[in-house]
């Protein structure tokens, strides 16, 4: 059997996925697992304000750096999550940073980050998560202390400070919930599509949309219609996209092992043959590659004790049908 990304290079595509430093640092079998299945590495967290800014003057890029030496030492490329998101601030910020000095700190933390990694960075997650459909506002921008302290032009400050610190990678605005064929993501998908043109025609470098993908099973089935159209608007924008964090939540399927894993492979395989078939999609990355690693796990457990299984691996490292779907798809 062939490794997913050596199947994805062959159609032109980057095949990948998350991990963290801890992972691949203690656990070997699962580090050569990551090395032969991916092109492609993204530190789950370590990247985030949280892991990087132990205190306001002090940054920690230990952890960082030794994922991009494994992900170079095994021919993989990089990319870079996230420069601006409302989560993973760490405890000083809400002390520090303010309306007065907001602008400094979101300058000189893309600046550190993005030119720390210069030229070693295939895309930066440059702004993560920006819209809220809760909020009442008519641009759907969430409520962040960004958004507070700088108003809407934040995110077009984000994005010129990442390509100044490096004309080299691949910018990217990430955002979640925008799959289904939901009214929800209806809505969300076209909250996003505004963005993205407002961006555009204010000439910020945007040039790609990341589409997060924490999908989830139902047990009527799940269909993705929909977002085909969507993601030959955002084409036609102009922009690339990348599916950045695929996963499958099967909390609410069957709870046999075997019939769960058939429907969450079916998920991935309608999916991938729906955002596939838009030539503007340049990589898949799944959100870990192994249930053992789940996000999933520790926040939503299953009731009857049974462990979640939307990755591509089951606990055992064991290729599960998401592995064929994906394998076969890419
Ligand atoms: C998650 C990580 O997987 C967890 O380990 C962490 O505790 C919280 O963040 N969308 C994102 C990612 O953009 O950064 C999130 O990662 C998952 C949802």
């Amino acid at each position: 059997e062939v490794a997913l990304h050596s199947s994805a290079r062959t159609k032109g595509l980057i095949f990948g996925a998350a991990a963290t430093y801890q992972q691949l640092s203690s656990n070997k079998a699962y580090a050569n697992l990551f090395a032969q299945q991916c092109g492609m590495l993204v530190p789950t967290n370590e990247l985030k304000w949280q892991e990087l800014r132990p205190s306001p003057g002090r940054f920690n890029f230990t952890r960082a750096d030794w994922m991009a030496r494994f992900a170079r030492s095994h021919g993989m490329l990089f990319r870079g999550h996230t420069l601006v998101w409302h989560k993973a601030l760490p405890n000083w910020f809400a002390s520090t940073v303010n309306k007065q000095n907001a602008e400094k700190y979101l300058r000189e933390h893309i600046s550190r980050v993005a030119g720390h990694y210069a030229g070693q960075m295939h895309s930066w997650d440059v702004v993560n998560e920006a819209i809220d459909l809760q909020v009442q506002r008519a641009d759907q921008l969430r409520n962040t202390p960004w958004l507070r302290f700088l108003g809407p032009e934040y995110i077009d400050l984000a994005f010129r400070a990442a390509a100044e610190a490096d004309p080299q990678a691949l910018l990217v605005y990430n955002d979640f919930a925008i799959e289904h064929d939901t009214p929800q993501a209806e809505a969300k998908r076209t909250a996003v599509l505004r963005l993205l043109e407002r961006l555009k025609s204010r000439g910020t470098p945007v040039q790609a949309l990341g589409i997060q993908s924490h999908l989830f099973g139902h047990p009527d089935g799940v269909k993705f219609t929909q977002i085909r159209r969507f993601l030959r608007n955002v084409a036609d924008l102009g922009l690339q996209i990348m599916i950045t964090e695929l996963d499958v939540n099967d909390q609410q399927l069957p709870r046999d092992a075997a019939v769960r894993d058939r429907a969450v492979a079916k998920i991935y395989a309608d999916f991938l043959s729906a955002v596939l078939d838009e030539p503007a999609v340049i990589a898949v990355m799944t959100w870990g590659l192994s249930d053992r690693y789940t996000w999933l796990a520790n926040r939503k457990p299953r009731g009857d004790g049974g462990g979640l299984r939307p990755l591509p691996f089951d606990e055992q490292l064991r290729p599960k049908p998401a592995w064929q779907s994906l394998a076969s798809a890419i």
